[in-house]
């Protein structure tokens, strides 16, 4: 897309964009002993149902990740990846990273062909552009390090759901229905259960292979999946489908716990994920690029409100393209990227009155399809807190349900930097930090957090969104840090995003008026409307301990509580 036809774009937004609609003050579910807020009301309950049965939050954090993968399987999985942030009552916390490597065999030409051109659709769609899972070692250290009821309770539910069957949503049926070519495109053996003329909304499905699956699982623990007829049948499906995953590369992976990113701001303690997360570093740049301003007198979504943050957003995303990748490979600068002198040094050539033009717009780097990972927020009885964050990347991932197994396998491949400059399924760019090596992780915008304030609980919060997760989370900190929002009122408000390149901001339908729009356009600013950006499960804890869950509207994301 040319700079011409982006700025016609924009010019048609001035004429055609509606005015701001009213922002309902909407409150969210309230409940006093323990909350579960997640993609899928199905997920939510059995979240609800551990902790009702005694279970603490990383309990039902382990049964809602294998709930979501069979209601969910648009981005619940089990052949994906994920983090965990856990907070204790006791104010301690930890991250866990189970996000997928890449196999053993890939390199960083995996996927250019002649002339060194990208082939199309090799790191997105089919076996190759899966990496080896990383769901069940992640499920597994999670429980052997905080689990309190039997292994076998927290994976029952979800045997229960793909045995019995459950009835599809009419967002998950319209799901199905549009990837049915893809599927049928992808898989060397047709998975029968999910293919149907027309899906409607209420029809059961079953999922027989995958509860066969977690039976395994639920009998051999990692060897379940890792180990055995799953990983054989894994190694079987990359054979048929010229994918690179082998019975080594299985037994090898490990999810690793790792250090903390913790961040203050404004008196708030914040703690994420560290890389292969760009999460928590972007999310603690951002908050630092933008504390010396009083966001709140500035006004949520004025126009030099808008301006600040967005420039803040370019500096911190080309910092992500060119110094985050996984720490085990690359050596991240975490300590100076996350330094609040650093940034505050990045925002001294910020001009109030202009945009700083990105080196350069990329053509037509719109999202092409959604991004699907998926969040839940749980916390339990004792206020013990989990924040997850867990992908296939894009809906459906690769397309590719291991045969006879019942999953389906990841695409995260393509959130390597599949060739430098460029510009993967989310718009983003790579180089060096982010390049493909065998067993390395790729680099994930994933941002599951947990807020404190003077050492309480104070909010859970996350995103799918790809790209966009960082932002959406930043957005919702600050709505309710700064702007007083409740959470159900933070989690529907309008968001708007940008990310250094394209150098545009996307914004979502009905989020900024004419007058604002026309204003930042004055400033150099570019728009993109979207849709939707995100979609936030996240909950607050009220004044008086009550929880708030913040379930998002843009999704069938449901907050069950007790
Ligand atoms: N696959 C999206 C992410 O990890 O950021």
């Amino acid at each position: 897309m040319t700079k011409q036809f982006i700025s016609f774009l924009s010019l048609l937004l001035i004429l055609f964009s509606c005015s701001l609609t009213e922002q309902k003050t909407k409150k969210g579910l309230t409940a006093k002993a323990g909350m579960v807020v997640s993609a899928h009301p199905l997920a939510s309950e059995v979240g609800i149902g551990i902790l009702k049965n005694g279970g603490n939050a990383v309990d039902a954090a382990i049964a809602v990740q294998f709930a979501l993968a069979v209601v969910y399987p648009v981005a619940g999985n089990i052949g994906g990846g994920g983090f965990m942030v856990y907070r204790s009552n006791r104010g301690e916390s930890y991250t866990l990273d189970y996000r997928e490597a890449a196999p053993g065999k890939a390199h960083r030409n995996m996927y250019i062909g002649e002339n060194n051109i990208v082939i199309k659709n090799l790191s997105t769609r089919g076996q190759l552009a899966a990496g080896v899972p990383g769901v069940i070692d992640g499920m597994v250290k999670a429980y052997e390090q905080f689990g309190t009821l039997s292994w076998e309770d927290l994976i029952m539910p979800a045997i229960a759901l793909a045995e019995d069957g459950f009835p599809l949503s009419s967002r998950e049926a319209l799901g199905l229905n549009n990837n049915k070519e893809n599927f049928l495109e992808y898989n060397t053996v047709t998975p029968e259960n999910v293919i149907r003329d027309k899906w409607k909304e209420g029809d059961i499905i079953y999922y027989k292979d995958l509860a066969e699956t977690l039976r395994r699982i639920r009998d051999n623990g990692r060897a379940g999946f890792y180990a055995g007829k799953t990983a054989d049948l894994i190694v079987a499906e990359m054979e048929r489908g010229k994918g690179w995953i082998t019975h080594k590369d299985l037994a090898d992976y490990e999810a690793k716990w790792r250090k903390p990113v913790i961040i203050d701001y404004k008196g708030y303690k914040i703690v994420s994920m560290p890389p292969p997360s760009s999460g928590g570093i972007a999310l603690a740049q951002l908050l630092e690029s933008v504390e010396p301003y009083d966001l709140t007198s500035l006004g949520w979504h004025a126009v030099e409100n808008i301006h600040l943050i967005v420039e803040a957003e370019r500096r911190v995303y080309a910092d992500r393209a060119a110094h985050l990748g996984d720490p085990d490979y690359y050596n991240v600068p975490a300590a100076l990227l996350t330094d609040p002198e650093y940034n505050q040094n990045r925002m001294s050539d910020f001009d109030p009155g202009m945009a700083t033009p990105s080196d350069e717009i990329f053509a037509g780097q719109f999202l092409t399809e959604s991004e699907q990972t998926t969040h839940f927020s749980i916390v339990d009885n004792d206020r013990n807190a989990v924040a997850v964050t867990t992908t296939l990347n894009g809906a459906y991932g690769s397309k590719v349900f291991v045969a006879g197994a019942g999953f389906i396998l990841n695409n995260e491949m393509d959130d390597f930097s599949i060739k430098p400059g460029f510009a993967n399924m989310y718009g983003l760019t790579g180089g060096e930090a982010n390049a493909i090596e065998p067993g390395k992780r790729m680099l994930s915008s994933m941002t599951p957090a947990i807020v404190a304030k003077d050492g309480k609980l104070f909010m859970v919060v996350g995103s799918p969104g790809g790209s966009t997760i960082i932002t959406s989370v930043f957005q919702n900190i600050i709505n309710v840090v700064d702007y007083g929002m409740g959470m159900q009122e933070s989690v529907e408000a309008g968001r708007y995003h940008h990310q250094w390149k394209p150098d545009m901001i996307m914004f979502e339908k009905n989020t900024l008026d004419s007058i604002t729009i026309r204003q930042l356009l004055k400033m150099g600013h570019k728009f993109y409307e979207r849709e939707s950006i995100g979609r936030v499960d996240a909950i607050l804890v009220l004044a008086d301990g009550t929880l708030e869950g913040g379930a998002d509207p843009r999704g069938d994301d449901t907050a069950v509580g007790y």
